[in-house]
């Protein structure tokens, strides 16, 4: 069984299906964004023949669009979707299909391609189209989002926009267990980084920290486990909810440090963008509590940080901030994510080039700034000679 999540209701599963949603959207045509190669023979492709059925002619399959999806990708589907009248998308995949979903809801119809990206590029504010995003992978939380992602020369944008927020998400854990574990693997850690992350965000509120709780609780329970039972659907049910509930965390607070770094990691070296940010997150259990002082935060009061950096580490479980860093370690171990990377030369400029493409915005929303030496120490625990 799925559950139907809507925005306009904070927090509320809606008892509809996902047929009498449809039919209240009563579309002309549906388009349906697909992942290029995972969809074909999987179980999200069966569940939405059957889910379709009354409105098969109306559907329109469209994957022609990169993994990271970039300019060029945004700008041929514009040119090829231009002359259906979609009024309702269907994304269903991994975060960047529901991405490159939340960026067509914006723009199709109303640019007809984007050019001088990104000189003369403003965040859009308006969209006629309806989405439901449908996540496979277990989850990245991009459902709940109204961020999306788009890149130009491998260079990484993010786009925001409150008419992108997909209207509706379905969480059907059949569609996600037969992901593989790797794909899982760094999913859940993402998922997992946002709600910490979201908790000790200089933007938290008390919504967003409601929401990383839950997202925690859920995550926590499986994760020490996770390898063994990663196909086991009660267990990829809970995971799910709890990256929905990472997304709505970070959709109020934004993430920290631990995103800030991962973006050029992912870029430089091709590794999956969860797997990336879990590399450093350990890491900030330590900085975001022992090295806050009234000098060092960027946020207003350094005694209510330290009580949210403690009652984290309480909701967790695992002890003091360096056995929070061990306990994380461990946990990417046990999962299969390497927290090194190997490089045999010009070990300088590499590092070089990662601090000077540290995502600044998200490095701000840390509860503790950062110089540029930190930034490279990280860095040098990460990559290595
Ligand atoms: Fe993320």
């Amino acid at each position: 069984m799925y559950k139907i999540f809507s925005q306009a209701k904070v927090d509320q599963r809606i008892d509809h299906d996902f047929l009498k949603i449809i039919k209240n959207f009563a579309p002309d045509n549906i388009l349906v964004l697909t992942g290029k190669n995972s969809f074909k023979n999987s179980e999200s492709r069966n569940f939405l023949i059957s889910e379709f059925q009354e409105y098969y002619e109306k559907v329109y399959f469209y994957s022609d669009f990169e993994n990271n999806p970039n300019i060029q990708d945004l700008n041929r589907a514009l040119k090829k979707l231009a002359s259906k009248n979609f009024k309702l998308i269907v994304a269903c995949g991994g975060g960047s299909v529901i991405d490159f979903a939340k960026l067509l809801k914006v723009y199709l119809y109303k640019e007809k391609s984007i050019s001088n990206f990104p000189d003369e590029f403003e965040n859009p504010t308006e969209s006629e189209i309806s989405l439901i995003a449908i996540p496979t992978t277990a989850g990245t939380g991009s459902e709940a989002t109204h961020f999306s992602v788009l890149y130009d020369k491998n260079i990484k944008y993010s786009i925001a926009s409150k008419s992108m927020t997909p209207e509706y998400s379905i969480l059907n854990p059949s569609l996600c267990v037969g992901a593989n574990f790797k794909v899982k693997s760094s999913c859940i850690i993402d998922a997992f980084s946002q709600a910490i992350e979201s908790y000790w965000s200089v933007n938290a509120n008390r919504t967003s920290i409601e929401f990383a709780k839950k997202s925690i609780i859920l995550i926590n329970k499986h994760i020490d486990n996770f390898r063994h039972v990663h196909n086991d659907e009660d267990v990829i049910r809970d995971i799910l909810l709890g990256a929905h509930y990472s997304g709505k965390a970070i959709n109020e607070s934004k993430t920290t440090a631990a995103h800030a770094l991962s973006y050029s990691i992912t870029s430089l070296f091709n590794i999956p963008h969860g797997h990336a940010v879990g590399m450093s997150l350990g890491e900030f259990f330590v900085i975001n509590e022992l090295s806050a002082s009234v000098n060092s935060i960027n946020c207003n009061d350094l005694s209510s940080h330290l009580k949210r950096m403690k009652s984290l580490r309480k909701l967790l479980g695992w002890g003091d901030p360096d056995s929070c860093n061990t306990k994380w370690k461990s946990i990417m171990k046990k999962l299969g994510l390497n927290i090194q990377i190997k490089v045999d030369e010009n070990y300088k400029n590499i590092i070089e080039r990662l601090v000077n493409s540290v995502n600044i915005e998200r490095l701000n929303n840390n509860p503790v700034s950062l110089s540029k030496e930190n930034i490279a120490d990280l860095y040098k625990n990460i990559i290595v000679k």
